[in-house]
């Protein structure tokens, strides 16, 4: 009897180990399916736009979402709070320590739980560490800054973590983004999915992605957050217009972020 002992843990280690392999091979199975476009036909936003525009994005002195970027780098060194630490004072050079980083945003903080995008990771340095007031949602400061601190991640694939403690944000998500809403009964799928491609007014439709925020838009005159993007198609559909900063806008963009993986992230893009 107690020479079977340690071989039945072995089988059952076996067992274990065996299912695990697995679950894990049907869970890249069924997430590749649950892809509507698969990642080797992914296209960027850019893709749909008029040649000048392309054209505008790739001009960095042209750009105008550069005089966003160079403002969030003076932002960067300038001290605030009562400590007088600046961004740089414990992040040093952004060119080292923020690169890539955006990459894999929105991303769940490991202390609080909470699910944060690139701005609230901002707002949370100033809050709790410089104990200063969170910037304000599409304030220019908070747009250069999230410009800058994204303009390092510039052709890095956007890579996020959907598991784990993230799961249940990721799947909200998802759920919205194939919920039909709006007076026009639309889901965001039915046009990004289904249709891109297609014009729908002046415009054409595009798979939707977020690799370009913030981004500057034509129709704004401004730098505009991926957030506000996600209003504009709100109000296209006639739905109800969630306040900035709205649990629902991160779920959606965690799941955007995974709809978007391996698409170069190209902040700060030009839009129609
Ligand atoms: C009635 C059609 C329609 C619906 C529904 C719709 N959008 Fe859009 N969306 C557009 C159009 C038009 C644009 C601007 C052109 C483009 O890039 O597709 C756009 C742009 C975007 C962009 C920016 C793409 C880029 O490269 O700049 C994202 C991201 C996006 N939509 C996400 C969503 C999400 C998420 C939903 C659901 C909450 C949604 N859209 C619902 C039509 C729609
Ligand atoms: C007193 C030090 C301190 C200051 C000042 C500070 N941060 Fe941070 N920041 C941190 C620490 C520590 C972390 C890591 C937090 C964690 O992982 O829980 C962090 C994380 C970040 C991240 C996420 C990095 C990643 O790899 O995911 C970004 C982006 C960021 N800070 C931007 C800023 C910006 C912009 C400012 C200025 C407005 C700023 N921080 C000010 C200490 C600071």
């Amino acid at each position: 009897m107690e020479r079977r002992v340690p071989g039945s843990e072995q089988m059952n280690w076996l067992r274990a180990a065996l299912l695990a392999a697995l679950i894990s091979s049907c869970a890249v199975i069924s997430s590749a399916e649950d892809r509507a476009i698969p990642l080797n036909q992914l296209r960027s936003g850019s893709e749909f736009l008029s040649p000048e525009l392309r054209a505008l994005q790739a001009d960095a002195f042209a750009n105008p979402g550069m005089l966003w970027v160079e403002r969030g780098a003076k932002l960067w060194s300038t001290p605030a709070g009562s400590a007088g630490q600046s961004c740089a004072s414990c992040h040093q050079d952004a060119a080292k320590t923020m690169r890539g980083v955006a990459a894999s945003y929105p991303r769940v903080d490991a202390k609080s739980g909470f699910l944060l995008n690139v701005e609230a990771r901002i707002n949370q340095c100033r809050s709790e560490r410089q104990a200063v007031a969170p910037f304000r949602y599409e304030s220019d400061d908070l747009l250069s800054l999230t410009a800058y601190v994204n303009s390092f991640s510039k052709d890095y694939k956007i890579n996020v973590v959907i598991d784990g403690n993230a799961e249940t944000y990721f799947e909200a998500g998802r759920t919205l983004y194939y919920r039909r809403s709006g007076q026009m009964n639309l889901s965001c799928a039915q046009c990004h999915e289904e249709n891109w491609g297609k014009n729908l007014y002046a415009e054409r439709i595009s798979q939707g992605h977020p690799n370009a925020y913030p981004a500057y838009r034509m129709e704004w005159q401004s730098m505009g957050s991926l957030e506000r993007r996600l209003r504009a198609c709100l109000s296209g559909v006639r739905a109800e217009m969630l306040p900035y900063g709205a649990q629902e806008y991160r779920n959606l963009a965690l799941f955007l972020a995974w709809r978007a993986q391996g698409l170069p992230m190209e902040s700060p893009g030009i839009r129609r």
